[in-house]
């Protein structure tokens, strides 16, 4: 098998190395691609040393077939054909592909089959933020079909980038010192604070992420179900968390829930209150499940469930998915 990884350098591309070699994907070869900024750079894989080649119009994709691309949906855009067109399946990060008809949208937990039909060759991977929903409310869905979810995410600094995570360690050490705070990578200063914004606002007052979460979970679980999100931003370094309110057909009871999460394929039940026992990102850091906790009945609607899910964005929510679907087409 000969991989490719578009976008090497950055953290998504960096966690691919990471994830195939824990995985022992089985790979022959594996050729990592860069921007001018980064080709030249050398990186480790297998202890072997791989150096980052220029991103090009050219024929370099002949033979590979697996790219996995996360350099922004910009470069997606601008390469897919030349990514595709000598038969690489691109499995693509960016947002760019996720909404089309013909490129499928998976979460291999929920809709692994959709990776079948690929007439551009493209499968998408969608945002972080829903993938680890979906993983969580699939294990309901199957017990009663899930009519609404208004969600709450408490997203980490890293999933701004790696800039953004040095961002954050500066402002406190900035604050520390009683020097001016740095503030570039996001709206405002988010040491010691949080940010009801993750991405730009769009014309019915709820943001890009917001409308990721709406649009991206009906098409991944082939469902009208309707998904309101608010997203913020906490200073969590990594691993994002949702505060999750379902209302589904019929009711569900706290037991049916906690059976489901813990049979539910991708996740783990951590809740025990009494032991103060809930996921939290400093502990699902570098994990690959997406852990569930603090489940309890809605006290307005009988209907109604409430949950807590936590999950690494890097890893769950972005390499580990995409190497889970390539996992998929292998099998
Ligand atoms: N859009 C997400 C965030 C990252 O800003 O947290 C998704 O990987």
């Amino acid at each position: 098998m000969k991989v490719a990884i578009v976008g090497a350098s950055g953290a998504v591309g960096q966690e691919f190395l990471r994830v195939l070699e824990e995985r022992n994907f089985p790979i022959d070869e594996l050729v990592l691609f860069g921007s001018h900024r980064s080709a030249g750079k050398k990186f480790q894989f297998n202890g072997k040393e791989i150096e980052v080649k220029l991103l090009q119009h050219n024929d370099d994709f002949k033979g590979i077939d697996i790219a996995f691309t996360s350099a922004g949906g910009g470069t997606s855009v601008e390469f897919a054909e030349t990514i595709t067109k000598h038969g690489a399946i691109m499995i693509d990060n960016s947002s760019a592909f996720r909404m089309d008809k013909d490129v499928p949208l998976v979460v291999p937990e929920v809709n692994a089959t959709d990776a079948k039909h690929r007439p551009r060759g493209i499968i998408a991977n969608p945002n972080c933020t829903t993938i680890q929903m979906v993983v969580a409310l699939k294990a309901i869905n199957d017990l009663s079909k899930i009519k609404k979810v208004h969600v709450s995410t408490y997203q980490a600094a890293s999933g701004a980038g790696a800039a953004a995570m040095d961002e954050l360690y500066q402002q406190y050490r900035e604050i520390l010192e009683d020097k001016e705070v740095t503030v570039s990578k996001f709206a405002y200063q988010l040491a010691f604070n949080l940010i009801p914004q993750v991405d730009e606002f769009t014309e019915n007052g709820y943001t890009k992420e917001e409308m990721k979460m709406y649009n991206e979970t009906k098409k991944i679980m082939h469902s009208d179900i309707e998904v309101s999100a608010t997203c913020v931003r906490v200073p969590a370094l990594r691993a994002h968390s949702e505060s999750i309110w379902i209302e589904t057909e019929k009711p569900i009871s706290v037991v049916e829930a906690k059976e489901a999460f813990k049979n539910g394929d991708g996740i783990i039940l951590q809740d025990e209150p009494s032991k103060k026992e809930y996921p939290m990102p400093l502990f699902v850091t570098g994990k690959d499940p997406v852990y569930v906790g603090r489940i309890r009945k809605d006290l307005t609607n009988p209907n109604g469930l409430a949950f807590w899910v936590v999950g690494d964005q890097i890893k769950k929510g972005a390499a580990l998915n995409a190497v889970q679907i390539a996992e998929y087409l292998l099998a």
